[in-house]
């Protein structure tokens, strides 16, 4: 037992010392060193090297699901936390839109300003009575002044149908209340479907965009 240890040290000193670094090492770093080449020849180093990166990369992939998640084609997202951050880089901004914040009856706030996506746009032209999945409505809110934003509500065709207002995805937030306090947040959301029934396929706005 005794030798044995003595044994197990003298190697393990062997080997910490320079001369075995400088004996040792190169073989052994030549093996995943040369990843131009695309050949590891000694499987085991490569392995120990790539697994040592893998926990890295697989908490970096599971943290970055945030932006722009596949949704199933449509060009927002359709859950609160990230629609809000979508909403607050503004990418919808360059979409169709009214002209200016005007004064609204609706209880959005005081002030209004709608964007319509594409689909929407062009189904709005061709004056359907159901607007296609995809279709977006995005209505920023304004302060009594009409410069001072002060949320979003917002409403996304998630089926085909209607389905009573089911077939649409509500949202709203108010920009003073905290980051996760959502007026609306699901399909068929009563408190918005109730007041948008009369619309064309829920939409109120008047269009053409004034
Ligand atoms: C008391 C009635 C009322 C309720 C409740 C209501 N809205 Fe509205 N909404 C309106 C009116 C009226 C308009 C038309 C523009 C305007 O005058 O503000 C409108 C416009 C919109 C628009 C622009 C597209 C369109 O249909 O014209 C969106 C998006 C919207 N509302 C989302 C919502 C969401 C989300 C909810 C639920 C949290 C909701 N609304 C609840 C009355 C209402």
């Amino acid at each position: 037992m005794l030798r044995w240890l003595i044994a197990v040290v003298l190697v393990g000193l062997w080997l910490s010392s320079p001369i075995a670094c400088r004996l040792y090492v190169p073989p052994e770093g030549s093996g995943p060193e040369p990843t131009t080449s695309g050949e590891s020849s000694t499987g085991e180093s490569a392995t120990e090297s790539s697994s040592g990166s893998e926990p890295v990369a697989d908490s970096g992939t599971n943290t970055t699901t945030d932006i722009v998640p596949d949704n199933g084609g449509i060009e927002v997202p359709t859950s609160a936390t990230a629609l809000l951050e979508y909403l607050k880089k503004g990418s919808y901004l360059s979409w169709r839109r009214e002209s200016a914040p005007h004064q609204t009856q609706g209880p959005h706030k005081s002030g209004s300003l709608v964007f319509i996506n594409d689909i929407l746009l062009a189904s709005l032209e061709a004056n359907n009575t159901s607007h296609p999945k995809g279709s977006i409505a995005i209505k920023e809110l304004y302060e009594p002044d009409l410069q001072t934003k002060a949320g979003w509500a917002v409403m996304v065709k998630t089926e085909d149908a209607s389905l009573s207002g089911k077939g649409w995805y509500w949202f709203e937030v108010f920009s003073s209340a905290r980051g996760d306090q959502f007026i609306a947040d699901g399909n068929g959301v009563a408190l918005c479907t109730g007041c948008h029934q009369p619309g064309k396929d829920y939409f109120l706005t008047k269009f053409p965009l004034q």
